[in-house]
């Protein structure tokens, strides 16, 4: 089957094509196309994301990230004439006539392409900025009246969830136990079964990625903060370091539930730092001290949830899963435990991107035995939950 995804939830403009195959739990994937631009750059300046700048430039960076990833997939076959026609047009101006003239850009770009073999669409439908999110859902509906393909709405965190299953050619086994941690979102979900999901316990304040970025910016390094943090932590840890100068706290750690909360760490590192003039070496014993706190916290939540609830596979994904010393941590918890898999994604598939969300399509239209898999009428959720 091969799926064409599109992901603008938050500040990533992605695009992918897959050809996808086999069972639901081990997928056998071959990425045609995929194409990616960050916006990084852009909202550095603001130190977070602008969701109206974030819609501006999606809808400017989706119709030509679509044709590079059909021409990297060898879908862009020129025919020399229009192969739309009047009604198509018109349809398709009223679905974007709301994204910046996204519409006559993507018409001009399409009109005399082959329509590419395609059988489904998939579209980030939230959770996610919802201007930005209706960029993406509008581009794919556009899609789907011009090549006559049908759109499936995919939920974004669902698809970090299956974007373990890329490059991994073995079975996830069942029960599986999701950590899920990115700038928006920390929750530890359970699923007894392929798409059923339980929410054991999510953060209470800030998510662990939005720490990340709001500790970074505190220390002034640049956004998004958690690759800088992880860079300054790694060094401070490789030159031997393992004191706790600043105390940071760990909190909610010995709560009886599985809920977390990092806004009183967050307030901690603020006023640890507060008027001082701070050496490069003490933003580096920040940085370690920060992350070790986290990892303390998301290794002890997650410790007691896999005691409470039979488990074979731990998904540990989103963003802040890119970070190694977390990786290194969470190898180190599965040896507690026996039959215990952990499965994490593929660094370029940590964060923000389509290709999980292609993935996430297939596995549903695999296994869902909803009708309502196909709703009629799409709609950006911002809040949407598992
Ligand atoms: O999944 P993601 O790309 O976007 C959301 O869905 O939110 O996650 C982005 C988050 C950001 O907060 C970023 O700082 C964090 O992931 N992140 C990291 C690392 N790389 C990205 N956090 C800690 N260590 C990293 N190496
Ligand atoms: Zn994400």
């Amino acid at each position: 089957m091969k799926i064409l995804s599109i992901e603008t939830s938050c500040d990533e403009t992605a695009v992918s094509i897959l050809d996808i195959n086999g069972k639901a739990t081990s997928p056998k994937i071959l990425l045609l196309g995929n194409a990616l631009f960050s916006q990084v750059k852009i909202h550095e300046k603001y130190g977070g994301v602008f969701p109206n700048i974030a819609k501006r430039e999606h809808a400017k960076n989706l119709p030509p990230l679509l044709l590079k990833a059909l021409d990297q997939a060898g879908f862009e076959k020129r025919t020399g004439r229009n192969q739309f026609t009047k009604n198509q047009i018109k349809k398709v101006g009223k679905i974007l006539e709301r994204e910046y003239g996204v519409a006559q850009t993507l018409i001009d770009l399409l009109s005399n392409i082959e329509k590419p073999p395609i059988d489904i669409i998939a579209v980030t439908k939230g959770p996610g900025l919802e201007p930005a999110l209706w960029v993406g859902i509008n581009v794919a509906i556009a899609l789907g009246v011009l090549w006559n393909i049908k759109v499936l709405p995919i939920n974004h965190m669902e698809g970090h969830i299956f974007s373990v299953l890329y490059k991994k050619n073995e079975d996830i086994k069942f029960p599986v136990l999701s950590l899920l941690i990115s700038g928006g979102h920390t929750e530890l979900v359970y699923s007894k079964s392929l798409l059923s999901y339980k929410i054991l316990g999510e953060t209470r304040d800030d998510a662990v990625g939005e720490a990340f970025d709001k500790v970074a910016r505190m220390i002034s390094l640049p956004y998004p903060g958690g690759p800088q943090i992880s860079r300054l932590a790694e060094r401070k840890r490789k030159s031997g370091y393992k004191k706790s100068l600043w105390g940071f706290p760990r909190p909610m750690i010995h709560s009886k539930d599985l809920d977390f909360s990092f806004s009183g760490l967050k307030t901690a590192v603020l006023y640890a730092i507060k008027g001082k003039k701070l050496k490069k070496s003490q933003k580096e014993e920040i940085a370690f001290e920060f992350e070790e706190a986290v990892t303390d916290v998301l290794i002890s939540k997650t410790r007691s949830a896999l005691k409470m609830f039979p488990t074979r596979s731990l998904i540990v994904a989103g963003g802040v899963i890119a970070n190694k010393h977390l990786q290194k941590s969470f190898n180190k918890l599965i040896r507690e435990f026996n039959n215990l898999k952990l499965y994490v994604p593929e660094k370029e598939l940590a964060t923000d991107n389509s290709v999980m969300i292609g993935i996430a399509a297939f596995c549903k239209i695999k296994t869902s035995t909803k009708k309502n898999l196909w709703s009629k009428k799409i709609k950006a959720e911002g809040n949407l939950r598992l």
